[in-house]
């Protein structure tokens, strides 16, 4: 019967996929259905291959959480995104707690990406290589990286990762862009300036961790408004929460958005593909982060499709 993934397939689309971690790996039941390719065909690591993972000490690399991924989707056959290189959270001390310089961050900066990306070299289908860079008037995020290096952090990320991996996607990835307004426009904004600079840059990612109810209107026209640009798009980081307790309306609407926005996904060409983050509300980071909200995902805490699994595929 259809699944997710096969319905992306059939919609012209590259993949369906889903965000995993590591300690969820020992429960044979969700590795059973993550490893089901009609539903997913792409993984991304939802926290073992950021900095505080990969480079916990300057110049020490440890890949084995991230390579446990990989070698996941590989036996499975499912693409993998790499997620991420430069971000403002989940660094280490070292990364945060250092008097650098230009040169210095430059360097250290650059070594992290080559080494990251150099390990996985011909593995994946994409890179995040710079994460929420924008606040939300759009002013570039204040971190480490605009602090001692300015703004140009975000080509030199964006070089030094074409360098490390011809062959993979580079992409920005961004939450609240869904929707018109500054932020959305400052990534616009960013697209064009990297282009005409002839900066590599391939992809932008929405993250699309949204609310029951509340889905954007402006969300297919925003995708259409940076495909225009040259970039394809992808919803990287997918899901819908609600304010417990579960009801069977919020069930029902929560349906409907899932359908709508990979409706928004599905008619926009250079939309490549979608990734849950995470499919089950077991394992989601939802409840942890939004205090009182959770239920977010297309299965819930048995591993049952939900309404919301109908949805996507209604949606494809
Ligand atoms: C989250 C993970 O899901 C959590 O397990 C972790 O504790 C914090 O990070 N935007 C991103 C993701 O780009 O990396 C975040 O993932 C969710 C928000």
């Amino acid at each position: 019967s259809t699944g997710l993934s096969t319905a992306a397939k059939s919609a012209g689309k590259k993949y369906f996929g889903s965000a995993t971690d590591n300690p969820e790996l020992t429960n044979t039941a969700y590795v059973a259905e993550l490893s089901n390719v009609a539903d997913f065909s792409q993984l991304t690591a939802e926290n073992s291959m950021k900095w505080d993972a990969i480079e916990p000490n300057q110049g020490q690399f440890t890949f084995s959480q991230g390579d446990q991924i990989l070698q996941l989707a590989q036996k499975n056959g499912q693409l993998m995104r790499g997620h991420n290189c430069v971000w403002h959270e989940q660094l280490p001390s070292w990364v945060t707690n250092t008097q650098w310089t230009n040169a210095t961050l430059t360097a250290a900066l650059t070594n992290h990406i080559t080494n990251l990306i150099g390990h996985y070299k011909g593995d994946m289908y994409s890179w995040d290589v710079v994460n929420e860079p924008f606040n939300e008037d759009g002013s570039l995020f204040s971190s480490v990286f605009t602090e001692f290096i300015g703004p140009a952090y975000i080509p030199i990320a964006l070089k030094t990762a074409r360098a490390a991996d011809p062959s993979t996607k580079l992409y920005i990835n961004e939450f609240n862009i869904e929707f018109t307004g500054a932020k959305a426009t400052a990534m616009l904004n960013l697209v064009k300036q990297l282009k005409q600079e002839g900066v590599p840059v391939d992809g932008i990612g929405f993250q699309c961790h949204f609310i029951v109810g509340e889905v954007p209107t402006s969300f297919q026209s925003i995708l259409q408004q940076f495909t225009a640009l040259g970039v394809e798009v992808a919803i990287t980081e997918l899901d819908i929460r609600m304010t417990l307790p579960e009801t069977t309306a919020l069930l029902q609407q929560q349906q409907t958005d899932y359908q709508t926005v990979i409706n928004a996904c599905r008619s926009v060409a250079n939309c490549v593909g979608v990734t849950v983050w995470d499919y089950t509300d077991e394992f989601s980071w939802i409840p942890g982060a939004f205090p009182g909200m959770g239920d977010a995902c297309p299965f819930d805490s048995n591993f049952n499709k939900k309404p919301a699994y109908q949805g996507i595929l209604n949606g494809w």
